[in-house]
């Protein structure tokens, strides 16, 4: 989706000052292919923020999920319960290893997969559940979890979303035996392109690094425990160039910054809105008083499609991007393939129908933010 021709677009990435002088050490350090200095100073953050065994960096967050498939030994005729409203990699990755999906429904307050829906889904074949934090507010993973421990199934949460989110107090990515991050250009922190596999139980990391690195033990190698390298396994090539972490890597470091200049934009918008989506039957995001959100993103749920669709013209009569978000998974071709048929996610179906997302990223003033509010609010 290109930007260009709106007065405020939907999204601006953030340059927060040293991405071109960490990007700079890079090239002079002499290393820009994968795992120099600036990913390991990212793996560095990442453990000790989410309090994670082990992160590896990903060239993004559809290759993240790629490797938990693998790393879960996921095979064909294999089961994967997952919400039909999320983006299609979060199912594509389990579906490239033969998996059939098993989408559930969503809540109609947070978006997150209904948890009170999950046990009845469960089937001799259910290989692995997985969780998407949307808008980084997390899914109900005391519920969640008991119900994959009583099944012994593994959970994966796709935490897209999600960076320094926290739910009871725990953050977000630190709960399912592995968890996946993105750092595409619409994310809080981002290097254009990127992600990350996190990784909760220990058992999973050596085969993580050389499934990473093209099916050989190359990090061993460098970490001077193996003195030559060779092909031991499946692989591909997951990580990125450290000029990328090198960008990401001042992101992280300017988080105080990135998060309070998003937690400003996210009340402005809350505030200036909340009476006006009450005469109108609008329904702002819904924080449970347990979650800690990232401020991801800002949107509204409209009455119905065409109080949605006649939102998003007027906005763009006056050069402002709103966007819609996902299209129910099971509607989708590839999910019809499945056996998906309109009424199996009824929630879904609705939200899909009626979220918008407003503008929403650092650099957004307030003098322009107040332009996007007293654009919605002349809907009479
Ligand atoms: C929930 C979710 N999972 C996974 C992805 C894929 O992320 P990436 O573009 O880093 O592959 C996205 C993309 O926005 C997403 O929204």
């Amino acid at each position: 989706m290109t930007w260009s021709g709106y007065a405020i677009p939907f999204n601006r990435p953030c340059f927060v000052g040293n991405e071109q002088v960490y990007m700079a050490k890079a090239i002079a350090n002499g290393q820009i292919s994968g795992d120099g200095e600036f990913t390991r100073r990212c793996h560095a953050f990442l453990e000790k923020e989410i309090g994670v065994t082990k992160a590896l960096l990903t060239t993004s967050c559809t290759h993240a999920l790629e490797m938990a498939a693998l790393l879960l030994d996921i095979r064909p005729g294999d089961e994967v319960i997952v919400p039909s409203f999320t983006f299609v990699s979060t199912v594509n990755a389990f579906v490239l290893r033969g998996a059939r999906p098993v989408f559930i429904d969503i809540r109609p307050d947070t978006l997150n997969l209904d948890e009170s829906r999950l046990e009845r889904l469960i089937s001799p074949h259910t290989k692995v559940i997985v969780p998407v934090h949307y808008a980084g507010v997390g899914c109900e993973m005391d519920a969640i979890l008991a119900v994959a421990g009583r099944h012994g199934i593994p959970v994966v949460e796709d935490n897209a979303h999600g960076l320094l989110g926290r739910y009871k107090g725990r953050r977000l990515g630190s709960f399912g035996c592995l968890a996946t991050q993105s750092f595409h250009e619409t994310k809080n922190f981002t290097c254009g392109e990127g992600g990350a596999l996190l990784i909760n139980d220990f058992r999973y990391v050596e085969r993580a690094e050389i499934l990473r690195e093209k099916g050989t033990n190359r990090s061993q190698v460098f970490r001077g425990q193996a003195d030559k390298y060779s092909w031991i396994d499946v692989g591909s090539s997951y990580l990125p160039s450290d000029l990328l972490a090198a960008f990401l890597l001042a992101q992280f470091e300017a988080r105080d910054y990135i998060q309070a200049q998003r937690r400003r934009l996210w009340e402005f918008y809350a505030t200036h809105l909340c009476d006006w989506a009450l005469q109108h039957d609008i329904s702002l995001p819904s924080i449970p008083a347990h979650c800690e959100q990232p401020y991801h993103m800002f949107y509204l749920l409209m009455p119905s499609l065409a109080a949605r669709q006649a939102l998003i013209d007027r906005l763009k009569a006056r050069r402002i991007l709103a966007v819609f978000h996902y299209l129910p998974l099971h509607l989708s071709a590839m999910g019809r393939r499945f056996g998906g048929q309109l009424g199996d996610c009824p929630v879904t179906e609705s939200i899909s129908d009626r979220l918008v997302r407003l503008p929403f990223y650092i650099g957004l003033s307030k003098a322009d933010q107040a332009s996007v509010v007293a654009a919605i609010t002349d809907l009479k």
